[in-house]
């Protein structure tokens, strides 16, 4: 049995988690584009970062994106880039991605499905070619669109409760 300081936050609430990061269910993976899908595992409203997987089923630009703070990356299917940079994340590839780099991701032509692990802070804001912010996405965005996605499927909007700290 793990210990923890009396009183602290810890022993106030369960604060672990240990799930399957691929659920049997798909109603779990939540929609958020066409063949574009998240699956959240950790959303953190203390410090505003999330840990999800990102499912994309075709191949094409995602999203031309800059984020002010760092994000972390680790590829479990396929693979994918940024027209930015040279190198291509495949498969095993861990991914650092520095605060305030424009970059726009892309799923090769050969790719039909990525699956990739991020931890990301902060927020997500997309932007178009001139660099215009055209949309965001934070910890409470991601939040909305579970609590939506599995009222609608009927898992519950509560389903997503288990993920939030
Ligand atoms: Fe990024």
């Amino acid at each position: 049995m793990y210990k923890f300081m009396k009183g602290s936050t810890h022993e106030l609430a369960s604060m672990e988690i240990a799930i399957k990061a691929i659920p049997d269910d798909p109603r779990v993976w939540v929609p958020q584009a066409p063949d574009v899908y998240f699956r959240p595992m950790f959303l953190n409203t203390l410090t505003g970062q999330w840990c999800n997987l990102l499912k994309v089923t075709r191949s094409g630009i995602l999203s031309r994106h800059v984020h002010p703070a760092p994000v972390f990356g680790m590829v479990m299917k396929g693979k994918w880039h940024y027209f930015e940079h040279d190198w291509v994340a495949e498969e095993g590839s861990f991914v650092f991605e520095p605060p305030g780099e424009i970059h726009t991701l892309n799923v090769p032509e050969d790719c039909d499905e990525m699956i990739t692990f991020f931890n990301i802070s902060g927020c997500m804001v997309y932007l178009d070619k001139e660099d215009r912010q055209i949309g965001y996405e934070d910890v409470f965005t991601k939040i909305d669109m579970c609590r939506a996605h599995y009222d609608n499927v009927g898992l519950g909007a509560d389903y997503v409760d288990q993920f939030i700290r």
